[in-house]
């Protein structure tokens, strides 16, 4: 590539790290245990490869699962709009710890909202 893309300035170290930050706390949040599988080591990994291709990295999630179509990936767990809440408070909360720079936070971050909200495929428990 001739042009920079966001995952070129974050870094590969970065990210790793920031999603590592991003599970810890996906594996100790209330809304999030029972969807999630015990064991996150895999789920990492694909994470990210998957978020390097979101921020223009190479495209290691699809050489590797083929095209992401990431809602239909989620039908099999039920993600309502507390869990996906949940989600980005654990996000928000890594991006702190790993001290994100504030120039790609904003954007990534929104970013990472939309795609959250799109993830949503069935209502509260409660409601
Ligand atoms: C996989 C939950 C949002 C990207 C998964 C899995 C769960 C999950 C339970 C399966 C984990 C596994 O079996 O290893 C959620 C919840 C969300 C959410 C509750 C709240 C909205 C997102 C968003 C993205 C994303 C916003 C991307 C920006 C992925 C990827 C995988 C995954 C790449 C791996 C897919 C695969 O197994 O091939 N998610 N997710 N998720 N999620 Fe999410």
């Amino acid at each position: 590539r001739n042009y920079t893309v966001p995952y070129d300035e974050i870094g590969a170290e970065k990210l790793s790290e920031l999603m590592h930050a991003f599970y810890k706390r996906v594996a100790v949040h209330p809304v999030l245990i029972p969807i999630f599988p015990e064991d996150l080591t895999e789920t990492i990994r694909k994470q990210i490869q998957f978020q390097t291709q979101y921020l223009g990295g190479p495209n290691l999630f699809t050489e590797e699962h083929g095209h992401p179509m990431m809602r239909a990936r989620h039908m099999n767990f039920p993600i309502t709009p507390d869990a996906a809440q949940a989600w980005l408070e654990c996000m928000a909360e890594a991006m702190d710890e790993v001290e994100l720079e504030p120039k790609f936070r904003e954007i990534y971050y929104k970013r990472l909202v939309l795609t959250a909200h799109h993830m949503i495929n069935t209502q509260n428990i409660d409601e």
